[in-house]
Parts: C-alpha cells; sequence; structure tokens
C-alpha cells in the first residue's frame, strides 16, 4: 500500500503538467440565457454565477451553472464584431473551452507552450475581493482550447469578474450528474496521430487505447479513435476521426455541420444511471435508442449485472465489460439543431473502459439519426 503511495506521489512529481481534473467546460451560444436555462430545466444545473455589462464585462454574457463537480459556462456575444459572434456563425453552438484545474496555471503555459504549444492566453491574474484566480491557455484541435485555471487563492463563487447569480424561484431538482468523465474531439481526415502527438508530447498524456475502423465499423460507416489520458487518469480526450465506409461517417458529418474540427461529446458520470436518464427523460432531453433485440442477448455477453435489465431496456441503457468491471452508458441526440455536439451518460462499475462492445449498435443508431438528416 505505502508502495503506490510513493508511486503516485513521484508521478507527480515528474509530471510537467500536473492536472487536478476538469474545472469548467465554457459553452459559446447563440443566445446564452436561454442556453443556461436548458442545462438547469433539463440536466439540472443550479445557477452560480454571471458575468456580463452589468458587471464591467462590455462584449459577452457568461453564465456559470453547476451541478456537483460540473460546471458548465454559457457565453454569448452582446455585438456582431466579436471572436465569441464569429465563433457562433462558424459553429453553431459548440464547446469553446475545455478548461483544467491546474495548481500552478503559470509553469502550465510555460511547459506547454515551449512543448509546441499555441498560446491563446498568456498567464493573467483575475481579481477581486474574493481572491485571485490566475489563468493561462493554449489552442487545441479547430478553435477549441484549453485554459488552464489556478484558483487556490479564490473563494469567491466562480471567477473574478462574475458575480453570484441564482433565482429563488428557479431551483430544479439536479439529476445525479456527477463530473467530466470525458470530453471527445473529432478532428478531419489524418489528424488523428498528429493530436495524438500533441496530447503526449505538448501535455504529456499517454496514449491508453486505440481503436481502428476494425473496431468501429457497421456496414456503412467507420471511424478510429484513440484515448489519450493525463498520467493521473484524471483528464481523458478520446480523439476520433473518420474512417472510409461506404457511406458518409458520423466524424464527417460532424466535421461538416460544425465546420472544422471541435468537441464532439462531453461524457458526464452518475452513481445511478437508471435515475438520472429517467429524469433527463421526463425533462426532454432525447436519446438514441438501439433496437430492442440488443437486450435479448445481453446477460451472455456481459454476465451478471446489479441493475434489474427492465429498465435498462425501457430507457435504452447500453452495458459493456472489460477486465476491470463493467460500465453503463448512454448517449444524447444533438443538443442544438445541427449535428454536433452531444452528451453521453456514464455510469462506471469497475471498467476503465469506453464501450467498445457497444460501438457497432450505437453507430448503427446514429446512422439511423443520419440517414433521417439525408446525411448519410
Ligand atoms: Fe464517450
Amino acid at each position: 500500500m505505502n508502495t503506490k503511495t510513493i508511486t503516485d506521489k513521484a508521478a507527480i512529481q515528474t509530471d510537467f503538467l500536473p492536472l487536478e481534473g476538469t474545472d469548467y467546460v465554457e459553452f459559446y451560444v447563440g443566445n446564452a440565457k436561454q442556453a443556461a436555462h436548458y442545462y438547469m430545466s433539463a440536466f439540472g444545473f443550479q445557477a452560480l454565477a454571471y458575468a456580463g455589462p452589468e458587471t464591467g464585462v462590455k462584449d459577452r454574457a457568461s453564465y456559470a451553472v453547476r451541478q456537483h463537480k460540473l460546471t458548465f459556462v454559457l457565453t454569448t456575444a452582446l455585438r456582431t464584431d466579436n471572436p465569441i459572434a464569429d465563433h457562433v456563425y462558424r459553429h453553431g453552438d459548440g464547446v469553446k473551452a475545455l478548461s483544467l484545474r491546474v495548481p500552478d496555471a503559470t509553469s502550465a503555459w510555460e511547459e506547454t507552450t515551449k512543448r509546441g504549444a499555441k498560446s491563446y492566453m498568456e498567464p493573467t491574474r483575475l481579481k477581486d475581493n474574493d481572491g485571485e484566480v490566475v489563468m493561462s491557455g493554449i489552442h487545441t484541435y479547430g478553435d477549441t482550447i484549453h485554459l488552464f485555471i489556478e484558483r487556490k487563492n479564490y473563494n469567491g463563487a466562480f471567477m473574478p469578474g462574475y458575480r453570484p447569480w441564482n433565482n429563488p424561484y428557479f431551483k430544479p431538482a439536479d439529476t445525479g450528474l456527477l463530473y467530466v468523465d470525458h470530453c471527445v474531439g473529432n478532428v478531419g481526415w489524418n489528424q488523428m496521430n498528429p493530436w495524438v502527438k500533441f496530447y503526449e508530447e505538448v501535455m504529456g498524456f499517454k496514449n491508453i487505447l486505440s481503436f481502428d475502423d476494425e473496431d468501429i465499423s457497421t456496414e456503412y460507416s467507420a471511424l478510429m479513435s484513440k484515448v489519450m489520458s493525463s498520467g493521473n487518469g484524471f483528464v481523458k480526450f478520446p480523439i476520433n476521426e473518420p474512417a472510409e465506409g461506404k457511406k458518409k461517417s458520423q466524424v464527417e458529418e460532424y466535421l461538416e455541420f460544425y465546420n472544422g474540427e471541435g468537441c464532439q461529446h462531453v461524457a458526464m458520470a452518475t452513481n445511478d444511471i437508471v435515475k438520472t436518464v429517467s429524469d433527463l427523460q421526463s425533462r426532454g432531453v432525447e436519446f438514441l435508442k438501439v433496437p430492442t433485440s440488443y437486450y435479448d442477448d445481453l446477460l451472455d455477453r456481459v454476465g451478471h449485472i446489479d441493475e434489474d435489465l427492465a429498465p435498462l431496456r425501457e430507457l435504452g441503457i447500453l452495458v459493456d465489460r472489460d477486465n476491470e468491471g463493467y460500465l453503463l452508458q448512454l448517449f444524447s441526440k444533438p443538443v442544438e439543431d445541427r449535428p454536433t455536439l452531444f452528451f453521453e451518460i456514464i455510469q462506471r462499475k469497475g471498467a476503465k473502459s469506453f464501450g467498445k462492445g457497444n460501438f457497432k449498435a450505437l453507430f448503427e443508431a446514429i446512422e439511423r439519426e443520419q440517414e433521417a438528416r439525408g446525411n448519410l
């Protein structure tokens, strides 16, 4: 037991980019006020903080919402001549920043930029009466960025520049969503390996799993994926690229409608997926459905599971097992009109993998949606 502790400490000491987890995910959207309402009413987030003209921020409005360790920021431009407006014009609503909590944002920026990262924001000190946040940032795939957030000297609601925000008349119950499990990026043809190299060399990540087009293909379409993980495993970024098939890959559809590379899905963890998905569904979140025949031989494939089969079948929840345990997962439909960003709900019961056994059923479900949109 002591050996493990010593090994973990040694790993932290030699990690040039120690990450404490996901700090927040920031979305650039056409209407932040309404998007915030959607994440509160449909997903069970609570109002946390607001920044805009009333707090001295003149070009944007941002709403931070929180559920357990998950923090989302919905940001919109207030005027046309503005990089946020340009981002929304180009991509529609989407993820701008995958922000990572670090013990030292200055060091994070120095260590990554000296290894080749393109700077987005030099280390910047933000202060208010509640203390100080140091923030820096680098570019990753497409127009997406990683912000490094150092908040050990901050006690306010969210960040300097924000004021606490709540509505005493609107406090939707939470849905049991706990933290970001992983965030997946879709990149262009032949771009997966260059981005794998970026995460290895610039951020010190390891490639922990790889899937080729044999693993992830249906009769019609295919993709390839490699899972990148920070040294301590707190941050995981799978990277997908399209692969040749008879018809158009879901990754190609994403790239076409997002107008470039970007975040495909954010996976949010729960400890009770049946309750979480029931709650989300009753509040209007739509999920992909696999055929009920998926459940006919499920227990033969995955062995004993603690959950009753009936609610899993009813809700369309998928199950997969690896040699460490099993996981339950379900994917939403895209959460905007473009077929781009969606969410995954995941409950891990020992398994550290990503549901390889479900890929075929899942991608056939996605293809049915693509077909309905005329994009297959
Ligand atoms: Fe996922």
